[in-house]
């Protein structure tokens, strides 16, 4: 549960609709396997990741950066429920994947990021402290079962 003001919500709402998930997806999730090399461990079956270059352009961390982007989409529209929406998702990463969910913080961040650069003075500090809200919200949504 995340508490957002309605002009908050609003303002996340209302960026979101700009947002090209594809686009900011592989953006975000690329930016994570680079930063974090540690990540990669996770997708070693995408293929080349040999180089920031690499990274960035495979095909296989777009495709899935707008998968995970798509989830946080919905996400967004049940903000008073995340635990909910991300239960199954929670599941998957902790029982399946056993994935660090420190990382769940690192791909919030990077998320952030992403927005500001494409957006840049559009995402004003109201903006990304509502979505620094939002990012954390999800991340603690997905680490639920880890607890
Ligand atoms: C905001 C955080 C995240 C969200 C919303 C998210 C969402 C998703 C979604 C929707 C799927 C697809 C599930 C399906 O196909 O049924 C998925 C799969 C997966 N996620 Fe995440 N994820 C997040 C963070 C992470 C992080 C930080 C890692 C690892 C560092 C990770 C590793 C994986 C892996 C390995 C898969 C399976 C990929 C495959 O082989 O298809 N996820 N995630």
């Amino acid at each position: 549960m995340v508490h957002l003001t309605a002009e908050e919500k609003d303002a996340v709402l209302g960026l979101w609709g700009k947002v090209n998930v594809q686009e900011v997806g592989g953006e975000a999730l690329g930016r994570l396997l680079v930063v974090y090399p540690w990540t990669q461990r996770f997708f070693e079956s995408f293929g080349d990741l040999s180089s920031a270059d690499a990274v960035m352009n495979n095909p296989k961390v777009k495709a899935h950066g707008k998968k995970v982007l798509d989830s946080f989409a919905d996400g967004l529209k049940h903000l008073d429920n995340l635990k909910g929406t991300f239960a199954a998702l929670s599941e998957l990463h902790c029982d399946k994947l056993h994935v660090d969910p420190e990382n769940f913080r690192l791909l919030g961040n990077e998320l952030v990021v992403v927005l500001a650069r494409t957006f840049g003075k559009e995402f004003t500090p109201e903006l990304q402290a509502a979505y620094q809200k939002v990012v954390a919200g999800v991340a603690n949504a997905l680490a639920h079962r880890y607890h």
